[in-house]
């Protein structure tokens, strides 16, 4: 058992790295454990010893304290009798089958959080114990073998018959039987499909590209980043670190600078709004390639929140740098554990989005909005911006945006048509007001990288200092339109565009009959709060340049010109 590690506790290093052992016990772990530091420091009480920083070692040390319950024979068979509820030793001495499994449910259970999971004892060495939630697990059934792994393409060299599990469920598995059980421990049969891939579709999970599969990830992500930081129904907040910074209550600093470049820019911009709107602190975002040269008005009293997916963007690294000799301390928003910006940050909130293959961004903007807003309501609540009642609203939706999320691309197809119909424009605007202006820069940066064409990104009160002398007859002008107490300024502006010819496409909330009489097209996004709907008029954005692209045969995950990480200045 092996696994190719994407760091989220503890930095990527020999002694952090898979499988880890504690006692008979063997396991690999894919996810994040939400109440890792509360079992940590339990575990520690009881006289266990960790050798590694990672979440992991805790699955090893739960099933092995478990085990020493069960160190001689116990009643109950898992095979025949087609369930798994209680002990049992299969074999008459030692640990059991029975036994493992029972060890390994009952650690689970104390487990909050996602996880696939691969366990192996000395005990019952041919053996593998398997169980997922929340993390993807797929089994595979080969000649005279089999297998398991987190996803398809792990899989195809050795077989095309595979079995999604589902969470809750759990396998034990030798080369030649195979057992699954559903979450109540009931024995079912897998539903095997054969999978028609070639291998470079697989890794691309059947998507066509990286970008897509990332775009269609973006639910699971949300979900991710907010894993162990909120709980809902009482307005609680859990960010890693940040009494360090901002010490046990209220909040010191006398304002926030951002810094970052790209879509982590665009994601600033959107955070000074809420920072701004619902914490009350004053707020300016910066391009790190400008900062670094400007002179800024930094020292002790300054927050500087430093924004990078790569944690390796050159400008971002050397303006948080100076940031820090100036006096201030540095809040690092980053993807990557252990990165030169984690390292050289004083707290750095992970936004756990996984790896982003595309150099177009897209999981990464969202996963960074979610810590944004996150660090929002933080603050809010430290400078008692923000009632308790509001709070756990707030959170409330947030924990529902995956949900959300998920009826915006179940209407992929939809977005598909209407960005086939505009595709070979050459000149496209966004408009937007307030929180939506930085995704109406975003979504026409997604279209310039990758489908090469001139896209603008406006705030939509600005089109008549300028820009409105760019729009003819034709000229597709996309709008975002959410209700908001702009909405009818919105309207307006999407009216004097119309009436010089643009071709209009508004995202708009659900059944807004109102927007549908005004424009050509609309994108429908699900109703929620206002203040976390960036979170999801971003996604269409993304979806209508990624259609754009292809239909025009761009190479959409490696556009030209462009880096995934620019390392250089
Ligand atoms: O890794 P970073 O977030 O620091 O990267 C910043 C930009 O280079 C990056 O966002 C870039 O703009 C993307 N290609 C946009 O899709």
């Amino acid at each position: 058992i092996g696994h190719t590690r994407w760091a989220t506790h503890g930095v990527p290093s020999e002694r952090n790295a898979h499988p880890h052992q504690v006692g008979d016990v063997v396991v690999v772990h894919n996810g994040i454990i939400e109440n890792f530091e509360e079992l940590r420091k339990e575990l520690i009480k009881n006289g266990c010893r960790f050798k590694s920083e990672t979440d992991t070692e805790i699955f090893c040390h739960l099933i092995n304290e478990e085990l020493k319950h069960y160190p001689s024979p116990l009643p109950s068979p898992t095979r025949g009798e087609g369930k798994l509820h209680s002990p049992s030793p299969l074999r008459g001495e030692g640990r059991g089958e029975g036994d493992i499994v029972f060890a390994i449910r009952s650690a689970l259970k104390k487990v909050r959080g996602s996880y696939a999971l691969v366990v192996m004892v000395a005990q019952e060495p041919e053996k593998l114990f398997v169980a997922k939630s929340g993390s993807p697990l797929v089994l595979g059934f080969g000649d005279k073998e089999n297998l398991v792994a987190s996803d398809v393409p792990a899989l195809l060299p050795y077989t095309r018959e595979v079995s999604y599990m589902e969470d809750g469920e759990f396998a034990v598995m030798d080369r030649g039987h195979f057992e699954l059980f559903d979450k109540n421990g009931r024995r079912k049969e897998p539903q095997k499909s054969h999978i028609e891939w070639n291998p470079v579709m697989a890794e691309k999970a059947g998507f066509k590209h990286f970008m897509l599969k990332e775009i269609f990830e973006q639910p699971r992500v949300v979900e991710q980043t907010l894993m162990g930081r909120v709980q809902l129904g009482s307005g609680k907040l859990f960010l890693e670190g940040i009494d360090t910074l901002l010490g046990k209550t209220g909040f010191h600093y006398k304002k926030i600078d951002i810094i970052a470049c790209g879509t982590s820019y665009h994601a600033g911009l959107v955070g000074k709004y809420w920072l701004e709107q619902l914490a009350r602190v004053p707020v300016s975002v910066t391009l790190a390639s400008e900062f670094r040269y400007a002179e800024p008005l930094v020292d002790k009293n300054t927050l500087v929140i430093s924004i990078s997916q790569s944690g390796e963007t050159a400008d971002t690294l050397a303006a948080a740098k100076m940031a820090k000799e100036m006096q201030a301390k540095v809040l690092g928003i980053c993807n990557v554990l252990g990165s030169s910006l984690s390292r050289l940050s004083d707290v750095t909130l992970y936004t756990h989005a996984g790896p982003e293959i595309g150099v177009a961004s897209t999981k990464a903007f969202t996963s960074q909005l979610v810590v944004l807003y996150l660090i929002t309501l933080e603050i809010a609540k430290r400078r008692g911006e923000i009632s308790k009642t509001d709070l756990v609203r707030k959170i409330n939706e947030l924990r529902s945006a995956p949900q959300y999320l998920e009826k915006i691309l179940e209407n992929a197809e939809e977005i598909k048509k209407i960005a086939l119909k505009v595709k070979d424009a050459s000149h496209f605007l966004f408009i937007a007001r307030g929180p939506h202006y930085p995704l109406a820069l975003e979504g026409a940066l997604k279209l310039k990288e990758i489908a090469y064409v001139h896209a603008e990104g406006f705030a939509a009160g600005e089109l008549k200092h300028g820009p409105i002398a760019l729009v003819d007859k034709g000229v597709p002008v996309v709008a975002l339109v959410p209700h908001s107490d702009t909405y009818e300024k919105v309207l307006s502006n999407v009216e004097e565009v119309k009436t010089r010819g643009a071709y209009v496409i508004a995202e708009g909330e659900v059944g807004d009959q109102h927007l549908l009489e005004q424009v050509d097209a609309v994108i429908p996004v699900p109703k929620t709060v206002y203040s976390i709907t960036p979170l999801l008029y971003i996604l269409p954005l993304q979806l209508f340049a990624y259609y754009i692209a292809d239909a025009k045969g761009c190479d959409v995950d490696m556009p030209r010109n462009l880096a995934k990480s620019v390392t250089v200045e």
